[in-house]
Parts: structure tokens; C-alpha cells; sequence
């Protein structure tokens, strides 16, 4: 024997019985999953019991002997729990590993637990199984973000900000609105994940490795204790596919996106020149040379690792591009992409809210912010468009204004009335009191709009799905 060969014989594999030689050490080193899968041993088990349950109440195992098995799988779990029995790193996966230390506990009755099963659609189940209970984690934690959203929200119904496009000074709104529009990229997210889930609990078990079994077992019996929704139709491709957790980092990508978004503000509005926010000493982080930092880290850090998440659904993708039916070893790396993707989405939607929920907003920054910025051009035209001046010529008129203001060092809520008429006769004693950023953001009432009225309705509606 060489020494590249490893001692453990292929007699100690699940499969090892017809193989003359021992697994070369690094071959199995290389194919061994236990460093992502072991995560699984809980839901490894879980599924196990609900199989041989149901391999007893259908009779396709003796009732007593499933009894052992049961008790013996109990037995695992409290000892694996207790960090009595642990994984071998040379060990090909969770799933041998499990078999392995229930074997050591009931004897050879152990090799009765897979009947009518393959780690075909064993894995495929426990992943099933795991990912649906981390994205029910995901979207409570996104549930918590937007809780603090509509909370912080409520309180700045009546502050106004300017509202950027091309960063440019556009129109004002509201704090509380800009806050509620991540509450609503939020529920979109989360509404995402509640219906990925739905199609993640469907059970592939029962498949076997690729063409069902011709034991008679209880496919919804299983299904029913687990929690799952329903059974796979066809057995090759409840193998064979892993759309659902490309779904998840998927729409985990999307949430990541949004995520930086709303990190990039918060780096933005932390800077001396915006200078909007002030993020609690407990979330930033100092320099080592320059004595004055104070650095928003996290939310860099949020917006940095989107690329785990892009990078996590784009390896998924081409991973199982071009696989012929059904399953192939390459699926193994399903895991290691998987887990990567929606830790980073909980981490990352945890430490948003651990962020941000200490922030103090600086209202009175924002609101100075907007004197003298021409954000509310628009409503000097539309007081035009209200004395029926058609749209583009009020647009072209105030256009002129705007110039004279730039030219003669104005503000646009400076101009009197007397001035504005030398622009236009259409311009009234009503005008400037119009010109003013709080009135402006207040005119816009249209259900969706900044105005405090139409945001009241909005926080109605948000509170209203927080219920729900
Ligand atoms: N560790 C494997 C995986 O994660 C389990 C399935 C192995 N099946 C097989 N036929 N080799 O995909």
C-alpha cells in the first residue's frame, strides 16, 4: 500500500464492497462534503426519523426494528448535540457519517434505514428542509428591518430633505417617505422569499436515486411530518434539480442589491458634506493614524458583500448549467454556494438594523440643505400650469427665472411677487408662499407622493402588512 492510499478500507464506505482498492487519501480529501454539509446533521436526522416511521407504518420494515432505528437516531442526535460524537474529516458526507454512528449504536438494523432511499434524495430533502426553515429566519429579520423602517418613519413625516436624481437637487421630500421607500424594496423581498419557500417544500424523497423505488412507502406520510408542502411529481428531476435554492440567492441577490443601496446612503449621509446622519459610536469604527475618523464600516461592509451574493448565485448557475439528468456528483457544490448566499443575506439584513436603529437623523442639516437649491422649480411652473400656461412654456419661463436668481446671487423663495409677475402676469400673491420646500413637498398628495397626507396613508398600508 502506498502512502498516498488511505488505511480506510472501501470496505468502510457505504459503497466500498465490490472495490479492491482503498480511496486514494486525497481523492477523498477532495470529495469529501463534510466541511459544508455537516451544517445539515439536524434536518439529516429529522428526515430519517420521518422515513422510518413511515417505513413501519407501511410495513415495508418490520415495526420493531423501526422502533430501534428511531430510538437509535434520538440517541445520534443527543450525542452529536452534546459534542460527544463528532464528524470525521475524511468522512464522505453528513449523510454517511450519521449512518455510520447509528450503525455503532443499533447494529446492522441500521442498514434497514435505507430502504427505498438513495442520498439522491436524501440531500436533496435535507436541503430542502434546511434552506426553507433560513429563509423563514431571512424573512423574519427582513420583517424586523422594515418594523424599524415605518418606526423611524413616523417620525419624520413633516421633515423635508431634497430628493436627488443624478445627485443632482430635484424636488423635496420627506425623510419619512425616502425611509419607506426600502420598506417597500423590503416587502417585495420578502414576499420573494415567502413564495420560494412554497416551492422549496416540496419532498423529493421517495425518488431514490433517480427512478422512484418499488417499495411501497408513504410519500405524503413523510411529507405530512415534515412539514412539506407536497410531493415531486417525477423522480428525475426531484433529483436532479436545484432551481429552488438558485430562487433563493436569486432573490437573496436582490435583496443584497437593495441592501447596498441603502448602505451607500448611509455612507453618504455620514460624510461631513451631507452630513444627514450620525451613526452611533457602537457601529462605527476608528483609524489607527488619523485620531478624527470615524468610519461607517458596516454599512461598507453590507455593500461589499453583495458580490458573496452574486458571486454565490452566479456559481449555482454555472454549476448546474449543461448537467444531463439526473444527479451528478458536481451538485455536491450546491452547498458550498447555497450557504454562502443566505448567510450573507441574514448577516447582512441583521447588521443593516443593528446599524442603522441607532442612527440619529439630522433634520435640521437636511432641511438647510434645501434653502436657495432650486428644488422647487417645479411648483413656481406648475403655479403657471394651475392659470392654464401649457407645461413647457411654464417649464422655459422658470428656466428663466432660475438664470436671473443664478445671476444676481437669489433664491427662488426670495423673489417677491412684484418680481416673479415681471416674468409672468400669471403669478399671483399666492406664489411664494408656494416656494417655500415644506409646501412644496406638502402639494404632493397624490396617493404614492411625499406629502405628509399621502405618507400617513402609506404607513397605514405598511403597518397594516407588518400585521398581516
Ligand atoms: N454528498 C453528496 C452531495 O452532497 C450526497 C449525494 C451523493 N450521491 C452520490 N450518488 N454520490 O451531493
Amino acid at each position: 500500500m502506498s502512502e498516498s492510499v488511505s488505511q480506510s478500507g472501501g470496505s468502510k464506505k457505504l459503497w466500498g464492497a465490490m472495490f479492491d482498492k482503498p480511496t486514494h487519501e486525497e481523492v477523498e480529501t477532495f470529495a469529501s462534503s463534510l466541511a459544508q454539509d455537516s451544517r445539515l446533521w439536524e434536518v439529516d436526522i429529522e428526515c430519517s426519523l420521518a422515513h422510518a416511521r413511515m417505513l413501519g407504518q407501511t410495513g415495508v420494515i418490520p415495526e420493531a426494528e423501526a422502533a430501534q432505528i428511531i430510538s437509535g437516531l434520538g440517541r445520534v442526535r443527543e450525542r452529536i448535540s452534546s459534542g460527544e460524537l463528532k464528524f470525521s474529516p475524511t468522512a464522505e458526507d453528513v449523510h454517511s457519517e450519521i449512518e455510520r454512528f447509528l450503525k455503532e449504536d443499533v447494529g446492522p438494523v441500521a442498514g434497514k434505514l435505507h430502504t427505498g432511499r438513495s442520498r439522491n434524495d436524501q440531500v436533496a430533502t435535507d436541503i430542502r428542509l434546511y434552506l426553507s426553515r433560513q429563509l423563514s429566519a431571512l424573512t423574519i429579520e427582513i420583517e424586523r428591518l422594515q418594523k424599524w423602517l415605518v418606526t423611524a418613519a413616523e417620525k419624520f413625516t413633516h421633515a423635508p430633505m431634497p430628493g436627488l436624481t443624478h445627485m443632482q437637487h430635484a424636488q423635496p421630500v420627506s425623510l419619512a417617505h425616502h425611509l419607506l421607500a426600502y420598506f417597500w424594496m423590503f416587502e417585495r423581498d420578502r414576499s420573494r422569499f415567502n413564495e420560494v419557500i412554497e416551492r422549496t417544500l416540496v419532498l423529493p424523497l421517495g425518488s431514490a436515486a433517480l427512478a422512484g423505488t418499488p417499495h411501497r412507502l408513504d410519500r405524503r406520510a413523510v411529507a405530512n411530518e415534515l412539514g412539506f408542502r407536497g410531493i415531486s411529481e417525477n423522480s428525475l428531476d426531484a433529483v436532479a434539480d436545484r432551481d429552488f435554492a438558485i430562487e433563493a440567492l436569486a432573490a437573496g441577490s436582490i435583496l443584497a442589491m437593495h441592501l447596498s443601496r441603502m448602505a451607500e446612503e448611509i455612507v453618504l449621509w455620514q460624510t461631513p458634506e451631507f452630513g444627514f446622519i450620525r451613526l452611533d459610536d457602537s457601529v462605527t469604527t476608528g483609524s489607527s493614524i488619523m485620531p478624527q475618523k470615524k468610519n461607517p464600516d458596516v454599512a461598507e461592509l453590507i455593500r461589499g458583500r453583495t458580490g458573496r451574493s452574486y458571486g454565490a448565485l452566479n456559481g449555482l448557475l454555472v454549476m448546474m448549467k449543461g448537467l444531463p439528468l439526473a444527479y451528478n456528483r458536481d451538485m455536491q457544490e450546491d452547498k458550498e454556494h447555497l450557504f454562502t448566499g443566505i448567510d450573507n443575506a441574514l448577516a447582512c439584513t441583521r447588521l443593516m438594523r443593528i446599524c442603522i436603529e441607532g442612527a440619529e437623523f439630522r433634520t435640521e442639516r437636511m432641511a438647510a440643505a434645501l434653502n436657495g437649491d432650486f428644488s422647487n422649480a417645479t411648483d413656481l411652473a406648475d403655479c403657471l400650469v394651475e392659470k392654464s400656461v401649457p407645461f413647457r412654456e411654464a417649464h422655459s419661463i422658470v428656466g428663466q427665472i432660475v438664470n436671473f436668481c443664478l445671476t444676481h446671487g437669489r433664491t427662488l423663495e426670495s423673489l417677491t411677487t412684484l418680481e416673479l409677475k415681471n416674468f409672468n402676469a400669471a403669478f399671483d400673491d399666492t406664489t411664494p408662499a408656494r416656494l417655500k420646500h415644506f409646501a412644496a413637498m406638502e402639494a404632493r398628495q397624490t396617493p404614492g407622493g411625499t406629502a405628509s397626507s399621502a405618507v400617513e396613508r402609506q404607513l397605514n398600508q405598511a403597518r397594516t402588512l407588518l400585521e398581516a
